[in-house]
């Protein structure tokens, strides 16, 4: 569900004409509805309203601040994984008592800052890790509380690239390991077990593997409880997959009663982190055609937008739809849209029916909330785009076109190249 609606034969964003934000912001750059991301919090809040839970959504799928805040407001959490992450999270007014801190590689100077900030949990990935919270913690005078993120090993059948939960990933510990952990951190006087966390791919358009992470992490609540160890908090991380094309993931209100079934008769807080769910399909990236090109094998849309606004294409083969932005006759042929980076993994859809378009048209580029800005670059010296927030008849610029100044911001030339070469 999303508020990109054709109206009067031109694509709207709520009730904003997509040609004129292109017309007074420019192009490419990146449209969110603020009612699309509202009811997509609101539904999977309501259908875990049973429940004792927190939503801490993932902000690695989208961290612009008018997105975070509006979550915030709608009293959302946040799944971090990095000190520039917890930044984001609190300048956007996201409580740090709800906020997760998840990843494989965290710092002792991250590890400070979210125990000086007292977040919720850290979600511990190793043994390591856990050796050096624990001293962190002791040398701040805090207790971290933690959960052990478990590699439940399952297969999530989503793209090899976005799984995270089998073996052979470097994410979480597996079951025995998981266990050995919890043993070790209650000698450790900086530590305070309060969890049991897992995360085992995103885009899944099933529910098995969920169901069987919870199983294997209710053997290892079970374990824990026979060794008198209480957990508090069970978080199951994301992954629920959204529509890019014809896929049929279940339902919001399906994924979190199957869940709420498995744990039923435990006394236990849900934590959830959605990440594409949330956002995936509230944003669209609108861009303009520069170029038609014709040849023997290929017809070619040049766009002004690229994979370096958009890799998901380039780096999983992902599909995103294409919507002219003022509503065209049939398809007429089979179209390549890509961008003016040089290299062949730039582009945004292969083979697409598409109506006959011109030079100057703009395009939609469909369900570009998610791991999209926030996977951007400026690769071949490219500006990133300016995000905008709609709402009804409104919209706002809620981050500036980057400009020259950000290529060149904090370089400078070392004095013994005015030596002479
Ligand atoms: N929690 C943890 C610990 C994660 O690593 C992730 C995503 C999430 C939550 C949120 O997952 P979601 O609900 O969005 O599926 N760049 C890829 C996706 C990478 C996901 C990484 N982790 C893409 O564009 O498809």
């Amino acid at each position: 569900m999303h508020h990109f609606q054709y109206q009067d034969g031109t694509l709207r964003a709520e009730g904003v004409e997509l040609s004129r934000i292109a017309a007074e912001v420019g192009t490419p750059v990146f449209v969110y509805s603020k009612a699309t991301l509202a009811r997509h919090y609101r539904v999977f809040d309501q259908a875990l309203a049973g429940l004792d839970h927190h939503i801490c959504y993932s902000v690695k799928a989208n961290g612009s601040l008018a997105v975070l805040n509006l979550l915030a407001r709608m009293g959302g959490g946040a799944d971090v994984v990095s000190g520039g992450e917890l930044h984001l999270a609190l300048q956007a007014g996201i409580p740090a008592g709800k906020i997760c801190f998840s990843g494989v590689g965290k710092t002792d100077w991250e590890m400070a800052q979210a125990l000086q900030a007292d977040i919720l949990m850290f979600n511990v990935e190793s043994l390591p890790e856990l050796e050096v919270l624990n001293r962190v913690a002791l040398d701040l005078g805090k207790k971290a509380r933690f959960a052990v993120r478990v590699n439940p090993d399952v297969d999530p059948k989503t793209h090899p690239y976005i799984s995270t939960g089998m073996k052979e990933n470097k994410f979480g510990l597996e079951m025995d390991q998981a266990l050995e952990a919890y043993k070790r951190a209650r000698e450790m006087k900086g530590l305070e077990i309060v969890g049991v966390d897992c995360h085992i791919g995103s885009q899944l358009t099933q529910l098995s593997p969920f169901v069987e992470a919870v199983g294997r992490l209710k053997i290892l609540m079970e374990e824990l409880k026979s060794q008198g160890i209480r957990i508090k908090y069970l978080d199951l991380g994301g992954g629920l997959g959204i529509t890019y094309k014809d896929e049929e993931p279940p339902l919001p209100e399906e994924y979190t009663s199957t869940l709420a079934r498995e744990l039923e008769g435990l006394d236990l807080t849900l934590i959830m982190e959605p990440g594409r769910v949330m956002v995936g399909n509230a944003g669209i990236l609108l861009t303009r055609i520069i170029y038609l090109k014709d040849t023997p094998l290929k017809n070619f849309i040049i766009v002004d937008a690229a994979m370096n606004d958009l890799i998901r294409p380039g780096l999983y083969g992902a599909y995103h739809g294409i919507l002219p932005v003022a509503e065209s006759g049939p398809p007429v042929a089979n179209f390549d849209v890509v961008g003016p980076i040089c290299e062949s993994t730039d582009w945004l859809a292969k083979d697409r029916p598409l109506p006959r378009l011109n030079p100057g048209d703009l395009l939609a580029v469909m369900s570009a909330g998610a791991y999209s800005y926030t996977m951007a670059s400026n690769y071949n010296a490219r500006v990133r785009p300016a995000e905008v927030m709609v709402s009804g008849d409104r919209y706002a610029v809620v981050r500036d076109r980057e400009t020259y100044l950000n290529l060149t911001k904090g370089q400078r030339l070392p004095s013994f190249l005015e030596e002479g070469v």
